[in-house]
């Protein structure tokens, strides 16, 4: 934190039901319409919220994340009727995705409505929408009155907070309040979905896969690797960064199983003689002795990537805690939700993978 930051006392306010609690998201809605920066959970990961209409609020979450500027946001909505306040020019296809997929984590990409100000857009002249499968999110959005834009509250390029005290570790004294449900079902962030060019294509995979995507929109296409990494021109501004990487270096194998395992344990010994503390993500038990060396976090990947996305983004966070020196990660399947956890560790691993 800069010195010039002021700091706040940021409200962690615990929210158990949603009808008896009533009165605490309405104070929280409250700060939202009054341009305070209100964190709160959805399905897929903690959202860091301001009113989408006050772009000094907007602002402020680009400083209290340490955003760079042309990363824009996700603007949050409670009901389909209010999409034509962010969008314009409303594809038949967002219609038929909405039915099936909203509210869930499916974010469209449209173009933009001049009321949406450019700070939410990055200067582009699309805007990214979705409404978020969490009754705690949907009412401080109705109660706000306003859409709400939000990234994902964590501080720039670290893991996303799947807690509301990975919110208080990364951002407490910057902002208003976090309204804390417990942990995020899906634990991944949304699909954001691009229904501005030709095809409708993926510009971040997520937690609706693309195999739930064919079976309504089957013409739909995934950019090549290539446009998922840092060489090409980024589709999504946000995937031009590193990201969702925790402070140790990640190293992640790739390739066939056995020669994953090889290295994994040749890898484990080495760095354990140089006396480092090394941190494992895994997809299977492994029978390696002397724990005191490792920190081993099971992903459970490749029987359930479902678990793997849930888990994935807390490991990264419960290694840094536990003061690990590296974390080697193993890929699992890209079957599935396993798609979207591969894009995540090979966007934490930067240029840290080895394929064997
Ligand atoms: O699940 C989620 O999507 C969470 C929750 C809070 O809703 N939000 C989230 O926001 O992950 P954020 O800001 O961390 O990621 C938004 C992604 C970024 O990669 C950004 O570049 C992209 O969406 N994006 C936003 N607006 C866009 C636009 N107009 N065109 C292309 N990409 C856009
Ligand atoms: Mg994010």
């Amino acid at each position: 934190m800069n010195k010039q930051d002021k700091i706040i006392e940021t409200l962690h306010i615990k929210i158990n039901d949603i009808i008896k609690d009533r009165k605490k998201i309405q104070e929280a809605a409250k700060l939202l319409r009054a341009g305070h920066l209100v964190a709160f959970p959805t399905e897929t990961v903690y959202g860091l919220g301001a009113s989408a209409l006050n772009p000094a609020a907007v602002r402020s979450i680009y400083t209290a994340k340490g955003r760079p500027s042309d990363n824009p946001l996700i603007v949050h909505i409670d009901v389909f009727e209010k999409i034509d306040s962010i969008a314009i020019g409303i594809p038949e296809v967002a219609v038929t995705l909405a039915k099936h997929f909203w509210p869930g984590p499916l974010t469209l990409v449209l173009k933009a409505a001049s009321t949406v100000p450019s700070i939410v857009t990055g200067g582009l002249n699309t805007v990214a929408v979705r409404i978020p499968d969490h009754p705690v999110a949907l009412e401080l959005i109705k109660m706000a009155e306003v859409p709400v834009a939000a990234p994902s509250a964590n501080i720039s390029g670290g893991p996303s907070p799947t807690l509301a005290h990975h919110v208080i570790k990364d951002l407490g004294g910057r902002i208003a309040a976090v309204l804390d449900s417990g942990p995020c079902r899906i634990g991944l962030e949304s699909t954001v979905l691009d229904l501005t060019s030709k095809i409708p294509r993926i510009l971040r995979p997520g937690g609706i896969t693309l195999e739930d995507l064919k079976e309504v929109l089957p013409e739909v296409i995934l950019p090549t690797k290539k446009a998922f990494s840092e060489e090409d021109k980024p589709l999504a501004p946000g995937m031009k960064y590193r990201h969702y990487a925790p402070q140790a270096p990640l190293f992640l194998l790739e390739g066939s199983e056995n020669r994953v395992r090889d290295e994994l344990k040749k890898l484990i010994l080495d760095y354990s003689k140089k006396d480092y503390k090394v941190g494992i993500l895994t997809a299977s038990p492994l029978n390696i002795e002397d724990s005191q060396a490792f920190v081993v976090f099971d992903l459970r990947g490749a029987k359930n990537p479902g678990e793997a996305a849930a888990k994935l983004f807390e490991s990264l966070r419960n290694m840094d805690e536990a003061g690990v020196d590296i974390i080697i990660a193993e890929g699992i399947s890209e079957k599935g939700i396993g798609f979207a956890v591969m894009n995540r560790l090979r966007k934490a691993a930067g240029k840290n993978i080895i394929n064997l």
